[in-house]
């Protein structure tokens, strides 16, 4: 986005309270009535910046993961790495700061589109732009997987969900185990078995299904469980959530990816209403 100093120039008078050391140019005039600025400013004593996973003491629960170069990565010991870079830098003598970001579309919290083990499906078109809003936000179940095993058939029989639940996000072994937190990937983590995915499929009204790790399916059955979920183009996963200290229970889900047309996968902000 190219700012314009209008934009600045707004930015610094809607921030009325913020103390600013400023001069005046020919570039940029006083407003009869207003501070003087040059377009470019320094806070005094700057504010800190407040960084939330809860809001309204538990009205909004985050439910994504911040992207760092530490943040995991596919098969990967090393995490993403550097994958933000400040491509105008105001130090540097451009306008504004605008950076630039290249990682894997499947990176950090993430949904998965048809076409991500489907050939034939991306080729059709099912990107994330296609993927149905109306599943990907409503409400929402929050289940403790047991933390002894992998999803399997007997292990979604175990957890009773009610028919007519649409959206579940599945707490694991991967949450209490911090995997999302360890840069090193760790094949190890708690995924769907191919019987735990196609019990879902059929005698469960789910299609939205969130894990806490990068991937719903097990590593072990990385593969044959995507298929089974991916299959009917109606299951939409959501992947590597951050599930950390919410309680289960209903809440009301709202996930957004990006419309990126064309991507099998896109980073997605989610957040629980309770
Ligand atoms: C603008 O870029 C400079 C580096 O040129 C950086 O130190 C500063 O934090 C950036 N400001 C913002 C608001 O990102
Ligand atoms: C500013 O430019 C110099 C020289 O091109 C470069 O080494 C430096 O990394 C740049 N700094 C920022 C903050 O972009
Ligand atoms: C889940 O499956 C993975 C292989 O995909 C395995 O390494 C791991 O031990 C299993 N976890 C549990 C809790 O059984």
């Amino acid at each position: 986005m190219a700012l314009t100093p209008f934009f600045l120039l707004f930015t610094v008078l809607s921030l009325p309270s913020l103390p600013i050391s400023a001069t005046v140019s020919d570039a940029y005039p006083s407003i009869p009535g207003t501070v003087p600025i040059d377009g470019g400013f320094t806070f005094t004593d700057a504010p800190k910046p407040i960084r939330r996973e809860v809001y309204g003491e538990g009205k909004i629960f985050d439910i994504s993961h911040r992207y760092t170069p530490e943040m995991p990565s596919w098969d990967s010991t090393e995490g993403i790495g550097r994958f933000l870079w400040l491509a105008a830098s105001m130090k540097n003598g451009s306008l504004a700061n605008n950076s630039e970001m290249k990682f894997p579309t499947h990176t950090g919290t993430h949904v998965d589109s048809p076409g991500h083990f489907y050939d034939e499906y991306l080729d059709a078109g099912f990107d994330v732009d296609s993927l149905d809003l109306q599943v990907l936000n409503g409400p929402a179940l929050l289940v403790d997987v047991p933390r002894d095993t992998n999803i399997t058939a007997q292990v979604m029989k175990s957890l009773h969900i009610p028919k007519g639940v649409r959206r579940v996000l599945f707490r694991t072994l991967n949450t209490d185990r911090r995997l999302m937190f360890k840069k090193e990937f760790d094949t190890s983590y708690v995924g769907f078995m191919k019987d735990g995915a196609q019990w879902l499929v059929d005698n469960t009204d789910i299609k939205l299904v969130g894990i806490d790790y990068l991937s719903a399916a097990a590593y072990e059955d990385l593969g044959p469980s995507h298929l089974v979920f991916l299959k009917d183009r109606e299951t939409i996963l959501v992947e590597g959530l951050k599930l950390d200290d919410v309680k289960a229970g209903l809440y009301s889900v709202h996930c957004l990816p990006l419309r990126l047309v064309g991507a099998e996968g896109s980073p997605i902000r989610c957040i629980l209403i309770d």
